[in-house]
């Protein structure tokens, strides 16, 4: 089957021609465009006109849905929310403005964003009983262990907001969701080393809330550092929505079933823990530890290109971008502006990542393959100078990404055209035979 080479333009009727060549028969399917980037071919006739399937594992040229939230544009390194591009977002606005914009049609106004964060900042507190479920995992249980279970459990505490079918329910479980991540990712942290649990506190912003409930212990006051809090909004908003990628896509298609928004997120959290995905930034630290030192770095970077060895760059290349991700690049700024702040004025796994990008950036394997760092490579600098423990950066991307993951669930919900998700295979197995009976196989 080969793709003629006449797709037509002229509007809503562009289509393109596919010949089958061993039938010599050539079939019309509909050209889809979006309000920016590439247009699609609509595909959903193409079985029962052609007979055949779509084989692209990996889904890396395969759109499952329709959606307002996010743009990329991986070739020109672009990231946008709703038209509003992530470096203007970053500078003048933050997560709970975000938050709400996802969820709604645009950036709130200042009555709307009062309104919003009041609601969510009275959500923040779970259900009593719900910390006994921490008791039931060992201490040192990873807090993605301990997020995917606890996330799931919800759905069990709060019955009352699981109707899908009601928009009001789905609103209420979105800022459900939004508020206690938080608290439930602090609390996991709190378990695993021993500390009373810190409750959520109604003054502070969302950030200063979260790095209190993480690092506040009953016994005595803990300022929270401006600078500190600033960077952790930050890293929020960069993280909040990044349109279907694979942790993104499993909320959708487990909420496809039906399945219950909580169990639908409980499902992204744990496709985000690979090291592939959200558990890169955990993987980065780990790398650039194992490094050592800068006159390390060639070694691990002829082993990142050694085909013989499994070996990655931690932090480096993306599926969708094939430029700087943007969001590293706030992340390079923030990070600088946080080591200055916190009077860091050496600190050594910064200056093998400096000098790592500087080499990777010039090296031809990298070059030729358009690998550049991603979010997760300064991120994970950041989170380990104000003391996040490196166990911990996969639970803030998740508590960041929950906005993402509830609000295209929502979108998913309210649109006519989704369906069941279910995607086909190529089959290469056996073909039809009969059983042997047990005593003469
Ligand atoms: N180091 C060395 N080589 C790499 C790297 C890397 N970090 N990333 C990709 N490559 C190479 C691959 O070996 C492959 O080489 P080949 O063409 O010779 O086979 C080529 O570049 C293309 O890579 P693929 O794995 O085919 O591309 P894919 O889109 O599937 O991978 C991924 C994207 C998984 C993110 C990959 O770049 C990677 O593993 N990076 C390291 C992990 C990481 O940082 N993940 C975070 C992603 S961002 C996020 O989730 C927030």
């Amino acid at each position: 089957m080969a793709k003629s080479p006449a797709a037509n333009s002229g509007g809503s009727n562009e289509y393109v021609t596919l010949t089958d060549h061993s039938t010599g028969k050539s079939h019309d399917f509909p050209l889809m465009p979006g309000s920016t980037g590439p247009k699609v071919i609509n595909i959903g006739k193409l079985y029962g006109q052609t007979g055949h399937f779509t084989y692209d594992p990996g889904f890396t040229c395969t759109g499952a849905c329709e959606s307002k939230l996010t743009y990329i544009d991986g070739e020109a390194g672009i990231l946008m929310h709703k038209g509003y591009m992530i470096e203007d977002l970053a500078e003048h606005s933050d997560y709970m403005e975000l938050c709400y914009m996802l969820l709604n049609d645009d950036l709130p106004n200042k009555a709307e964003k009062a309104e919003f964060v009041k609601i969510i900042t009275e959500h923040s507190m779970i259900h009593e009983q719900l910390k006994t479920f921490y008791d039931g995992f060992r201490r040192g249980a990873h807090p993605m262990a301990i997020m995917c279970g606890v996330v799931g459990a919800l759905s069990a505490f709060y019955p009352d907001s699981i109707d899908i079918l009601d928009p009001v329910q789905r609103k209420i479980t979105a800022h459900r969701l939004v508020a206690k991540m938080p608290t439930i990712g602090a609390m996991a942290y709190k378990y695993s080393i021993g500390q009373p649990f810190i409750y959520p506190r109604n003054d502070l912003t969302y950030a200063e809330n979260f790095l209190h409930m993480m690092f506040a212990v009953p016994a005595a006051e803990y300022p929270v550092n401006p600078v500190v809090a600033k960077a952790m909004d930050r890293i929020f908003l960069l993280h909040a929505d990044h349109e279907q990628n694979a942790s993104t896509s499993t909320v959708r298609l487990a909420g496809s079933t039906g399945a219950n928004p909580f169990a639908s997120v409980a499902a992204g959290i744990a496709a985000l823990w690979g090291p592939a995905h959200g558990g890169a930034n955990e993987a980065v630290i780990n790398m650039l530890a194992e490094i050592g030192t800068p006159d390390r770095i060639p070694e691990y970077v002829d082993k990142a290109k050694d085909p013989e060895d499994e070996f990655r760059l931690f932090g480096f290349g993306h599926r969708v971008y094939k430029n700087y991700d943007p969001r590293a690049k706030v992340l390079q700024e923030s990070c600088h502006e946080v080591l200055n702040a916190l009077g860091i004025e050496h600190e050594p796994l910064l200056d093998i990542a400096v000098q790592l990008e500087e080499m990777a950036l010039k090296d031809e394997y990298f070059i030729e393959k358009k690998l550049f760092p991603n979010v997760d490579f300064y991120s994970g600098i950041i989170l380990k100078a104000i003391g996040m423990p490196t166990t911990m950066f996969t639970v803030l991307f998740a508590i960041a990404r929950t906005i993402g993951w509830i609000a295209q669930w929502k979108e998913m919900i309210e649109d006519p055209t989704q369906k069941l998700g279910r995607p086909r295979q190529l089959y290469t197995g056996a073909t039809e035979r009969s059983v042997v009976a047990l005593h003469k196989r």
